[in-house]
């Protein structure tokens, strides 16, 4: 199958999913931005940002379907992190995405994963500090993604564990503990205390 245009994911996501198409937006201008800024391949990150909640509102059955098949382990985790394996899944049968930074990208935008490119990276960071996004430490990791891929993924994996913690949510997926610890091992647990000093008292 011929790669599909820009034009035509975003066709795909408008009809796919109206209510949540100005975040996809949000997450297709914000990727854009990344990649331009950071010279990655802008095509590749444009079409996963584009297609990255592909399944978000796919039923649970049919989600549990797929993971039983493809994805079996992670039956035991919470149900917010299928659909990124699901949507990986669904844009590879549909429209023969087989690239694997697009499908990586998808397949890990919710629970981050140590051994991301920069592609995933890039996806995993719009999605979190797209300009519809209103939750706590949002402005911090817009912050961040102007100084580092790394210290940006690192700034969202530490909001998104953190808020987990504070839910009390069991079942955890593993993944988003280790993209957490991997980044703060990466970027140094004393560059990234400074980082935070300097971004208070810029307040
Ligand atoms: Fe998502
Ligand atoms: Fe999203």
């Amino acid at each position: 199958m011929k790669n599909l245009s820009i034009n035509e994911a975003l066709k795909i996501a408008e009809n796919k999913y109206k209510p949540r198409f100005n975040h996809i937006l949000g997450v297709y201008e914000k990727a854009e931005y990344l990649a331009d800024k950071y010279a990655v391949d802008s095509y590749k990150c444009s079409i996963a940002a584009i297609l990255h909640d592909y399944a978000k509102f796919e039923s649970k059955n049919l989600m549990l379907d797929v993971i039983s098949i493809y994805e079996p382990s992670l039956v035991s985790y919470d149900g917010a992190v299928y659909h990124g394996y699901v949507g990986a899944y669904l844009v590879q049968k549909e429209f023969g995405i087989n690239d694997v930074d697009i499908i990586n990208a998808i397949k890990y935008h919710v629970t981050g994963h140590p051994e991301m490119n920069d592609i995933a990276k890039i996806v995993y960071v719009a999605d979190y500090t797209e300009k519809g996004r209103t939750h706590k430490g949002v402005e911090f990791c817009r912050y961040l993604s102007e100084k580092s891929l790394d210290l940006a993924v690192l700034g969202c994996a530490e909001g998104t564990y953190d808020y987990l913690i504070s839910k009390k949510q069991a079942n955890i997926h593993p993944l988003t503990k280790s993209t957490y610890e991997t980044y703060l091992k990466k970027v140094g647990g004393n560059v990234y205390d400074t980082i935070k000093d300097n971004y208070k008292s810029m307040r």
